[in-house]
């Protein structure tokens, strides 16, 4: 038996007259009476394998087996092409057919698809040249994360998924229960008696791996996290996932503008990966998805993110407004802003990255280092083209009495608190972290449109499928 050859692995160095296995499936069909030319995809890359089947070598009955989507062996020579649109090609001497797809039910035949009925069909998308090329950048990109990390000595922390508390403070959670709903045991007051579930307490799917990132930050120096995470929240938009991925670094000793250098050189670095790595990739979906995207791609990672306050950003939505221009939302000092007033900022006035800083308290999480004015926190997002926000962070507070009156403040139980306020009561200092969210990474290294369209199997309101 012969050995398969990836696609991938023959384009980068053929070796014009050996013979070679391939095993695929089959993409297009044409040709004439005699011969045929199959197009085959076995997901290694973008490229196609153009196989030259001589109709006088084969049985005519295997022959009709060989339609778009089947999945096939073939072993044959391989030669210069004398088509356009490929170097190389198989002549093939033997063809075995592994599983025949039904012309007539295949969903995916050569015509172009929309987006909307390929969601339809998530489960055979990823056969699709868009698809392909998606989830190629969406494993390199998890690769160059953890290649980022670990060769700047962050150690890989696993936080748990499902937890009694509420990292955000957003209370937009998903419950984790065994609970029986139709007859749940009641507390004498008449609640549900969550003693008697599962976990002997309530609990719910994480909303961020922040809070234990904390305790490992100020034990191993410096951790990332790097998983799911679960949000309630009932935004139908095309930046929003219910179930969505996370990288959050958390860094001992680290304040804020080490934690913004950080979130830079992270970004730029994991563009940079996908512009060395994923070249055919990328080059596909500039011409099909997005004509700007490579060009996009460069300039953010040559150009230094803008660095301003939530404060200074606020005078320049309002100026804009007072120019005439025209926002869904309103601009006030204190709003939280919406991804429009984001992208004002990055895509009309910077043309540039940004980063915000010091947000209004009432705004942010209970966890922020408060400022000395009083009124702001040491937050930072970073905003982008196309997508507002893609990182949120902040330094952390580090003072004991200080978390546990803003815990007050907005009603945290300190009872539920007591572990985390222990990083503060034993050996507290200064830190700070941030999140990415890996989705809208991949919404911009894409140029995908919808949040939808980056992840295998999308979780959002009404739409569980698969
Ligand atoms: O700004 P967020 O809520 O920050 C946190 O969760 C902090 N605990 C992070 C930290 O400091 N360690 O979320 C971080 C990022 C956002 O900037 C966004 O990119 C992404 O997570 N994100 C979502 N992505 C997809 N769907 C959603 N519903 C998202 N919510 C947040
Ligand atoms: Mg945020």
């Amino acid at each position: 038996m012969m050995e398969r050859s990836k696609i991938v692995d023959i384009l980068i160095a053929p070796k014009l007259g050996n013979d070679v296995n391939i095993k695929g499936w089959v993409r297009t069909k044409r040709g004439s009476k005699e011969l045929s030319f199959v197009a085959i995809n076995d997901g290694s890359c973008i490229h196609n394998m153009q196989v030259v089947v001589d109709h006088s070598l084969f049985d005519a009955e295997m022959l009709k087996d060989i339609t778009t989507g089947a999945a096939v062996s073939i072993i044959g020579k391989l030669t210069e092409s004398q088509g356009r649109g490929q170097s190389v090609e198989i002549q093939a001497s033997a063809i075995e057919i592994y599983g025949k797809a039904d012309p007539n039910s295949y969903p995916l035949q050569k015509k172009g698809h929309s987006m909307e009925f390929l969601r339809e069909i998530a489960h055979l998308r990823p056969r699709t040249n868009t698809f392909g090329a998606v989830f190629r950048i969406r494993h390199n990109m998890a690769y160059a994360i953890h290649k980022f990390f670990h060769d700047r000595g962050f150690f890989y922390f696993h936080t748990p998924l499902i937890t009694a508390s509420d990292a955000e403070g957003a209370g937009a959670m998903f419950e984790v229960t065994t609970l029986d709903l139709n007859n749940p045991p009641r507390t004498k007051e008449g609640g549900v008696d969550y003693s008697q579930d599962f976990f002997g307490r309530r609990t719910n799917l994480t909303v961020s791996g922040q809070l234990e990132g904390e305790l490992a930050a100020t034990a191993l120096g410096a951790i990332y996290t790097f998983g799911p995470t679960f949000r309630a929240e009932n935004s139908n938009t095309p930046r929003h996932l219910a179930e969505f991925w996370m990288i959050e670094p958390e860094v001992a000793f680290y304040e804020i503008k080490e934690n913004m250098d950080l979130a830079e050189e992270f970004i730029k670095y994991l563009v940079q990966w996908a512009l060395d790595n994923c070249k055919d990739d990328l080059t596909f979906l500039n011409e099909r998805i997005d004509k700007g995207l490579i060009e996009r791609l460069e300039s953010v990672v040559k150009k230094d993110f803008i660095r301003l306050s939530y404060t200074e950003g606020i005078k320049i939505l309002e100026k804009a407004v007072a120019d005439g221009h025209q926002f869904e939302y309103p601009v006030y000092w204190g709003v939280d802003l919406a991804s429009e007033h984001e992208r004002y900022l990055v895509e009309n006035h910077f043309q540039c990255p940004v980063i915000l800083t010091d947000y209004p308290t009432e705004i942010k999480a209970f966890y922020m280092k408060q400022n000395e004015d009083g009124k702001t926190v040491r937050a930072m997002d970073v905003l982008f083209p196309k997508i507002g926000e893609i990182i949120g962070g902040s330094q952390r507070e580090e003072s004991l009495e200080k978390l546990i009156s803003r815990c007050k403040e907005v009603g945290i139980p300190l009872s539920e608190m007591d572990w985390y306020l222990d990083t503060r009561r034993f050996g507290s200092v200064p830190h700070s972290g941030f999140g990415l969210g890996f989705e809208r990474l991949l919404l911009f290294v894409t140029g995908m449109g919808n949040i939808r369209d980056v992840i295998p199997f999308p979780r959002t309101p009404n739409n569980a499928n698969f």
